[in-house]
């Protein structure tokens, strides 16, 4: 139950991560079962803390915590619980240079983007502070002259919030933010990759003030007990997950006992479509902060690239130029714009999709210079990849782009709708009527048009199809932590 000089010596504020778990106000340093697991530096390997592995025994402990704390917690006015989260937000602003050394060493993606997640992440914290106080009932006109109809929302209860290796600061923020608004209290479940982002801001929280039992977290290697705890439970309301598509199946059937509510989200194949009226430059541009964010380790990286024929080569020389500029690294060091891989199973994955893709006739070209360390990967572009490999199929999670050539927009639509996932897509074209006709034809629940970027804490993140089902961010990721409550009074 350490934290090592590797992660100390680079934080300002060496009292901003404690290694063990949180659970009803207090620092759980010592697993009943003796146990600790180590996080290391994906960049070069170094352990950064020994954590106590917690499991059942202590998500049971949380579960009960957070149970007790839920009325208390939920009987307090909007505007209390949204102080704390502001409060919560200037803590995470003031320190998002020690948040973001922190997930830098335990992710490994570089510093500018790791400190662009913590303001991402702080800015859910914000805005479902604002939210809290807009969590509007209804009246409704009664059916009979002696009804009056009104509607209530009131908070789930106690949730469990299992979150990614690949945000583990900004995914945890845009659940636990609309949860304590609306006044539910919360069990988190972080990555054993990456638990020290969680476990700083329960160390925020605590000096925010929040009350203990609000906020739980259990870090441990078990996961699959430490889910299974939290699905079969009958304390906990809701379950919100981000992950695997496999995963997000097993915890749906463990919820289906109890019919816990649930929030998915799940994996994705994002096509990113390039039409032959496209702004070249712009799509490009765009295809290379979407590919290549988190060294293409999110559920939203373009994921299969499609460019109409008339621009296909052109676009390819583009991206290789550019990808020619981004320089593999420890992502504390200077100039750093592309992280390793989190793991060795993430190289494996990565290998094996490009072995195929060149089986079944792809052109691989690994561009730029791979720094010693095992876990990076060179960014990658394929061309002339084609249907039938297991990379237009799979999500490839790392720094690799295919391009698909394509003739036609009906072609292209079926192409990117052939897949059983539905979380983002992208496209780039001018002609107005194609743009609307396209954005509603794509099965998706996010559409980038003529951009990138589509995360913000102000528009709905969410997908459908077996990307999931539920909604973060905006006014209506508030929702997915709220019963509605009909009340029928008769006068
Ligand atoms: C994800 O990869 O799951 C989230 C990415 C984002 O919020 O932009």
């Amino acid at each position: 139950m350490t934290l090592t000089s590797a992660l100390t010596d680079k934080l300002s504020e060496k009292r901003i991560v404690v290694a063990g778990g949180f659970i009803g106000g207090k620092w759980n340093t010592v697993s009943s079962r003796g146990k600790v697991f180590r996080v290391a530096n994906p960049a070069t390997g170094e352990v950064l803390a020994q954590i106590s592995d917690l499991s059942t025994h202590a998500t049971r402990e949380a579960i009960d915590a957070a149970h007790a704390a839920q009325p208390g917690w939920a009987a307090l006015s909007a505007k209390a619980r949204a102080d704390k989260l502001k409060a919560l937000h200037r803590l995470m602003v003031e320190n998002a240079n020690d948040l973001a050394r922190l997930l830098t060493l335990e992710q490994g993606k570089p510093f500018a983007e790791a400190k662009g997640e913590i303001l991402y992440g702080a800015a859910y914290i914000e805005w479902f502070a604002e939210e809290a106080r807009r969590v509007y009932g209804d009246t409704i006109p009664g059916h009979q002259a002696d009804k009056r109809i009104m509607v209530i929302k009131q908070p789930v209860g106690v949730v469990g919030l299992i979150t990614p290796w690949n945000f583990p600061n900004a995914m945890l923020a845009r659940k636990l933010a609309p949860a304590l608004a609306v006044g539910c209290t919360v069990v988190a479940k972080p990555a054993a990759e990456t638990p020290l982002s969680a476990l700083a801001i329960a160390r925020l929280m605590e000096w925010a003030g929040f009350p203990p039992g609000v906020f739980n977290v259990v870090p441990g290697t078990d996961a699959a007990a430490i889910g299974q705890e939290l699905c079969a439970n009958p304390k906990v309301a809701k379950i919100s997950f981000t992950g695997s598509t496999n995963v997000g199946k097993i915890l749906m059937r463990q919820c289906a006992d109890g019919v816990k509510r649930m929030s998915m989200e799940l994996g994705g194949n994002a096509p990113f479509i390039v039409f032959e009226d496209a702004d070249l430059d712009a799509a490009v541009e765009g295809a290379m902060v979407s590919k290549f964010r988190n060294a293409g380790q999110t559920c939203v990286c373009a994921n299969r690239i499609y460019v109409h024929a008339d621009l296909y080569d052109a676009f390819a020389e583009k991206l290789a130029a550019k990808m020619e500029k981004l320089r593999l690294g420890n992502g504390l060091e200077k100039d750093v714009t592309t992280g390793p891989l989190i793991n060795e199973k993430a190289i494996e994955k990565v290998e094996a999709l490009l072995a195929d893709a060149s089986e079944h006739g792809a052109r691989i070209s690994a561009i730029g210079d791979r720094p010693e360390g095992a876990l990076f990967y060179p960014t990658t572009l394929v061309t002339g990849a084609t249907g039938d490999m297991r990379i237009a199929r799979e999500e490839i999670f790392g720094p690799v782009a295919p391009l698909f050539r394509f003739e036609t927009t009906e072609e292209v639509i079926a192409l990117a709708n052939a897949t059983e996932f539905g979380l983002a897509a992208y496209f780039y074209a001018r002609d107005i009527s194609k743009v609307y006709k396209v954005a509603e034809a794509l099965e998706y629940g996010i559409i980038g048009i003529n951009t990138g970027i589509i995360s913000t804490e102000v528009a709905p993140f969410g997908g459908v199809k077996q990307s999931g089902f539920g909604r973060e961010g905006s006014k209506y990721g508030i929702e997915d932590y709220l019963d509605i409550k009909y009340l029928c009074l008769s006068v």
